[in-house]
């Protein structure tokens, strides 16, 4: 049944007089049913006509978010509602397909209509017309099971619907990644949110490292830039991921990071967020750099921080280049450090801390989609705890299983391993006191995991620790079927 609307609200929704729309139905342009028209016809004639009423799209952003604060609740909600003018865009690419749609179902009617009358014909005059009688009741049949509506709800192409009016998904051309735009977030927020190391530099419209080439789809510039395009850039469809997002599903040609010797050498003066002394032995140092100066760095890398005449220091990193804004450290409280001392004793929030970097290889085999095996030695927690996060960020490993030995009672964040086991079905976390100082007691310690699997050999393991254990750690594995190009290494 074609759902019929008013001539005014038809001409409200295609940004036209009342008047102009009367015309094309004195014309004969527009059919009219007692002053009302078909909704499929405005939509046929009018496909590229810009939606004027703003309520309908509020009243909709409104439902779409209550219906999300339902399942998600509200920080969800709040976090996938695109704004009214992607909504609006991303519902109108819908509708035009859906119209497509409909007009093709329409014209394989009518060409089924007309092999019909066909096939009769010829099954009155054809000396073989037992075969098109045939042939006739065949079709007939088949026409009648594809008009009988089915009754199984296709839930799948419900989802893809929604998903695509909520979210726009974005395709790079050269390396075959994906990833959604969610709410307003620009290309490039995205990108990184979905563990990908595209290139960019201020992530404020000023350096143009982030520049891209649009090769399908819709984009939407949400801030100004100050970067300027040559003409040449500019008739290709260059623009700059940081400064749009993507209103339809995109097809794009971007930078991305294929390994750290991608990563430019970065010099910047971040702030002390938060200095937590875990115990004694252990603090937790967490840097925020300026919005527009972030840290560009792989999981798992190191950076060097220094303060006026102090020794400079190399930590791991242990958070996610997914969250390139909040730099975190594990430090553990060597007293013959004078810079630790120094973060001990002194430093205090809002303070300045020079970061220079990144450095260092012990980096995800983002290639692999093998299990992977993470092996933490008390602090070698840090760069793993970054590799963790990235990984579970890009989603390729099969299975990842955490095997933490701790010199204390308990690992000082367990609670958030224990979260990540809980929230992940392939992730299994174990964890094991040992004694650092006596590694004859190694071989005993790892024989929880040694009997966890058989085969070692198609596992990509990651170890972090004091170079004694990691190296010993090493042999055992390899000892036990692991392939030495499968492990990494790094010694804390
Ligand atoms: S990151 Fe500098 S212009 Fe986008």
């Amino acid at each position: 049944m074609p759902r019929l609307i008013s001539l005014s609200r038809a001409a409200k929704l295609v940004g036209l007089s009342r008047g102009a729309l009367q015309k094309r139905v004195h014309n004969l342009e527009l059919e009219s049913f007692e002053g009302q028209v078909k909704l499929d016809d405005i939509e046929r004639i009018f496909p590229d006509a810009e939606i004027e009423d703003n309520h309908i799209i509020e009243d909709l952003e409104k439902i779409v978010e209550q219906a999300l604060k339902k399942a998600h609740g509200a920080k969800l909600a709040k976090l996938l509602a695109p704004d009214s003018y992607t909504l609006a865009a991303r519902l109108r690419a819908i509708t035009k397909e859906h119209a497509h749609a409909k007009e093709q179902v329409k014209d394989f009617i009518a060409l089924f209509s007309e092999l019909e009358t066909q096939i009769t014909q010829l099954s009155t005059t054809s000396d073989k017309a037992y075969l098109f009688e045939d042939l006739n009741n065949w079709m007939n049949d088949a026409i009648n099971k594809i008009q009988t509506p089915s009754l199984t709800p296709t839930h799948l192409l419900e989802k893809d619907t929604i998903l695509r009016v909520m979210a726009a998904q974005v395709h790079l051309k050269n390396t075959g990644h994906e990833f959604f735009v969610e709410g307003s977030n620009s290309i490039l927020e995205a990108g990184l949110s979905a563990g990908l190391a595209l290139n960019y530099g201020c992530s404020n419209g000023n350096c143009g490292k982030c520049k891209a080439k649009l090769i399908s789809g819709e984009i939407k510039k949400i801030k100004p830039h100050d970067f300027v395009f040559p003409e040449s850039e500019k008739a290709q469809n260059y623009f700059l991921c940081c400064s749009n997002t993507a209103i339809t599903e995109v097809e794009i040609e971007a930078d991305e990071a294929g390994s750290e010797k991608d990563i430019p050498l970065q010099k910047i003066s971040a702030k002390v967020k938060k200095v937590d002394k875990i115990t004694d032995e252990l603090l937790i140092l967490n840097l925020k750099t300026p919005r527009t100066n972030r840290l560009r760095f792989l999981a798992g890398q190191n950076i060097i921080l220094s303060r006026g005449d102090l020794p400079p220091i190399e930590l791991p990193i242990a958070s996610c280049p997914c969250d390139d804004m909040n730099i975190q450290f594990h430090i553990p409280h060597d007293k013959n450090n004078a810079f630790i001392n120094f973060v001990v004793d002194e430093l205090k929030s809002s303070d300045s801390i020079q970061i220079e970097g990144p450095t260092g290889s012990f980096i995800l085999d983002e290639d692999s989609n093998n299990a992977i095996i993470f092996i933490a030695f008390d602090t070698g927690f840090a760069p793993i705890k970054s590799l963790i996060e990235h990984a579970v960020t890009l989603d390729h490993a099969e299975s990842i299983h955490l095997y933490w030995l701790h010199a204390d009672e308990k690992p000082y964040m367990h609670n958030q391993c224990r979260a990540w086991e809980d929230a992940l079905d392939n992730f299994k976390y174990q964890q094991l006191q040992y004694d650092n100082s006596d590694i004859s007691q190694l071989d005993v310690k790892l024989d929880l995991l040694l009997n966890e699997y058989a085969d070692f050999s198609d596992k990509n393991i990651y170890i972090c620790g004091a170079e004694k254990m990691a190296n010993k750690t090493e042999k055992v594995l390899l000892d036990h079927s692991a392939n030495k190009e499968n492990i990494k290494i790094q010694a804390v």
